[in-house]
């Protein structure tokens, strides 16, 4: 891909955040946008790619299509991977993996497949050079992903290498944590805006926090890690560098930001301030320890968001059974005036908390089907309807 020819790529999502993603791509500079189930086509040049990873909050990667295939068995794909001038892409020094996706495909053992992939792409290194790139499982400088339908293929090429969700900053994991990208999708919906106070009462490891604070002050999500595109062979180091001064440098003119936290548990809120330290935002966040069940709202109104607990065992289910009335219980006595979003997989949540939804908005956590539910505090609210 030269600077300025532009590339077919494609970046997965969480479920749920394709059109959102859409319009951040676009915002970007992305050609073509197509949003397709759990992720974006797009068109652009490298600069546009490098953007991409730098500065999206929904993506999960962003993948360069290198090649489109019909095929009807392993040796179709292993032919059709054969067929890529990899030398051309990367040095026989990186070290590699690959990654299979499959939908209905008729093929009967993906691991086979994988491996015929691989194969192909060492082939074609020993033709090109006479020795071939070592398979790194764990920490591959370069991921090839094949995804595969009934009866066509496409190889992508990851520009992103770890995925986009980790951004670079996060030190310790919590309960449970939330995906990056999930969390910033999550904040999107909402449809807060940096002017507006901002609660995540149940903040573990305080990850819509980071986000928010991150957005609010215009910092690239990407600024502190690296990319799989800078261990390709057309990596441009000059058009990189200046891609990432020309990132959205830290707003001037940004709000002054009144952003709360809080958690019930001490080594949540410990874990919650070491990663908003790491992401250097602390300053912009305050938090402290406190049950939502009693604690007072900050602001006569704003924007609450979280995520509370969910149980697999039945102990933790009774519990929230428990839990879900109280809640509503404390948000109508001390939160009217204020937007408050739930994120849950837990379907008893909606009845439970005898809150009516203004709407519920369907999102996936990797497999996970989850809703994010509006409710409306109004004083003297909805009981019983
Ligand atoms: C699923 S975790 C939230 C994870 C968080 N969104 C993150 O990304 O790290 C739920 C959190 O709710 C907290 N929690 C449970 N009951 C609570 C209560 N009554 N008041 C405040 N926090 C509570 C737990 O300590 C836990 O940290």
């Amino acid at each position: 891909m030269s600077s300025n020819r532009s590339e077919s790529l494609f970046a997965p999502c969480p479920r749920g955040l394709e059109a959102l993603l859409a319009a951040e791509l676009t915002a970007l500079g992305a050609d073509a946008v197509t949003p397709a189930a759990g992720g974006v086509g797009f068109a652009g040049s490298w600069e546009t790619c490098y953007r991409a990873n730098l500065e999206s909050r929904l993506a999960s990667r962003v993948l360069w299509r290198v090649r489109e295939f019909e095929y009807a068995d392993e040796a179709g794909v292993y032919a059709a991977a054969r067929e890529v001038d990899w030398p051309a892409l990367f040095g026989v020094e990186r070290s590699l993996r690959v990654n299979l996706t499959a939908i209905r495909s008729p093929l009967k053992s993906l691991d086979f497949t994988t491996l015929r992939i691989k194969d192909a792409v060492c082939d074609r290194f020993r033709d090109a050079c006479g020795g071939r790139p070592d398979v790194d499982r764990t920490a591959p400088d370069v991921r090839i992903h094949c995804f595969l339908e009934r009866t066509h293929g496409t190889l992508y090429l990851d520009t992103s290498g770890e995925p986009l969700f980790k951004r670079g900053w996060r030190t310790e994991a919590g309960e449970a944590p939330l995906r990056e990208n999930l969390a910033a999708g999550i904040l999107r919906l909402t449809g807060w805006r940096p002017e507006e106070p901002l609660l995540d009462p149940m903040c573990g490891s305080g990850t819509l926090l980071v986000e928010a604070a991150m957005m609010a002050r215009g910092r690239s999500p990407g600024a502190k890690r690296s990319f799989g595109f800078e261990k390709f062979a057309s990596f441009d180091a000059r058009l990189w560098q200046r891609v990432r001064e020309n990132a959205a440098e830290p707003a001037s003119h940004a709000p002054k930001l009144q952003l709360y936290g809080s958690d019930n548990d001490s080594h949540a809120l410990a874990a919650a301030r070491r990663n908003l330290a790491a992401a250097g935002v602390e300053r912009w966040v305050k938090l402290e320890q406190a049950d939502i069940l009693t604690r007072a709202a900050p602001a006569p109104s704003g924007v609450l968001v979280a995520n509370p607990p969910y149980g697999e065992r039945i102990g933790s289910e009774e519990a929230l059974a428990r839990f879900y009335p109280a809640l509503g219980d404390a948000l109508k006595a001390r939160f009217a005036g204020w937007r408050c979003y739930l994120f849950s997989s837990d379907t008893r949540l909606a009845k439970l908390i005898r809150l009516q939804p203004a709407k519920r908005t369907p999102l996936f956590n990797g497999a996970l089907e989850c809703r994010l539910y509006e409710f409306a505090i109004v004083a003297g609210s909805h009981r019983g309807r």
